[in-house]
């Protein structure tokens, strides 16, 4: 599922909200039928295990003073997962899973391109089997080519693992590759929904119809020389 709009129409802010990073004002967060807004501290815990959360900025989220084995272990740490050795397995198995190999596991973050620091923040968000991943706008700080082969490993993590994603990005090109259904944002509120292929087709409001537009190479319209 992607939600796309333009900088600044709240898309971080609604998925902030999703996993509680921010409060809401009023309305209800719902996970597999439970309103995460009410339930207690643990089964808080429990829900915030099932959602994880892919950032925009690899540089910027991932600890710098931390080796790629210390950053993957965390979350298994904080939710008590395993022991100092099936960890370990889970972990070298993790970093094959995302393209990268078990070498990589001593090495610092500065060590990597930024391609393959998303690699190791999509790692970090799966190695908790997580059922719905955030990707926040994930390839919108790297280059074009790089892009692609995230998204190509953002597709088959989910073929295989059977991931739903929430999708966040400005950019309507990448979610004709990757989202069945089209959240449309604008100043804070949701303006349209649908399947991807009706929406890219048949856009209701003028706002989708400009943000389709904008996409380089979509904008000559019949009747254009
Ligand atoms: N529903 C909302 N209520 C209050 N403030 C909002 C809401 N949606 C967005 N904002 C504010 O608008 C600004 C931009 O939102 P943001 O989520 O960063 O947009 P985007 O990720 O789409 O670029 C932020 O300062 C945020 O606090
Ligand atoms: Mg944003």
């Amino acid at each position: 599922m992607a939600v796309v709009g333009e900088s600044g129409s709240g898309k971080s802010t609604l998925a902030k909200s999703l996993i509680k990073l921010i409060d809401i004002d009023d309305g209800v967060i719902q996970f597999n039928g439970e309103n995460i807004n009410q339930i207690g501290a643990k089964a808080l815990k429990a829900t915030r295990k099932n959602i994880q959360m892919v950032f925009q900025d690899p540089y910027a989220s991932l600890n710098p003073r931390m080796r790629i084995h210390n950053i993957l272990e965390e979350p298994l740490l904080i939710h008590a997962i395993g022991t100092s050795s099936t960890r370990k397995d889970k972990i070298r198995a993790m970093i094959v899973k995302v393209g990268l190999s078990p070498e990589d596991l001593t090495k610092y973050p500065h060590e990597f391109s930024g391609g393959q620091r998303q690699r190791i923040g999509i790692a970090r968000a799966l190695i908790l089997n997580p059922e719905l991943i955030i990707c926040d706008e994930p390839v919108s700080a790297l280059d074009v080519s790089v892009q692609a082969q995230i998204i190509q490993l953002l597709k088959s993590l989910q073929k295989e693992l059977g991931l739903t994603y929430l999708f966040i990005t400005h950019d309507l090109r990448i979610v004709r590759h990757i989202a069945d259904t089209v959240f449309v944002m604008k100043q804070g509120k949701l303006i349209e929904e649908g399947k991807t292929d009706i929406i890219f087709k048949n856009p209701k409001s003028a706002y989708t119809k400009e943000l389709l537009a904008s996409i380089p190479g979509n904008n000559k319209k019949k009747g254009n020389k």
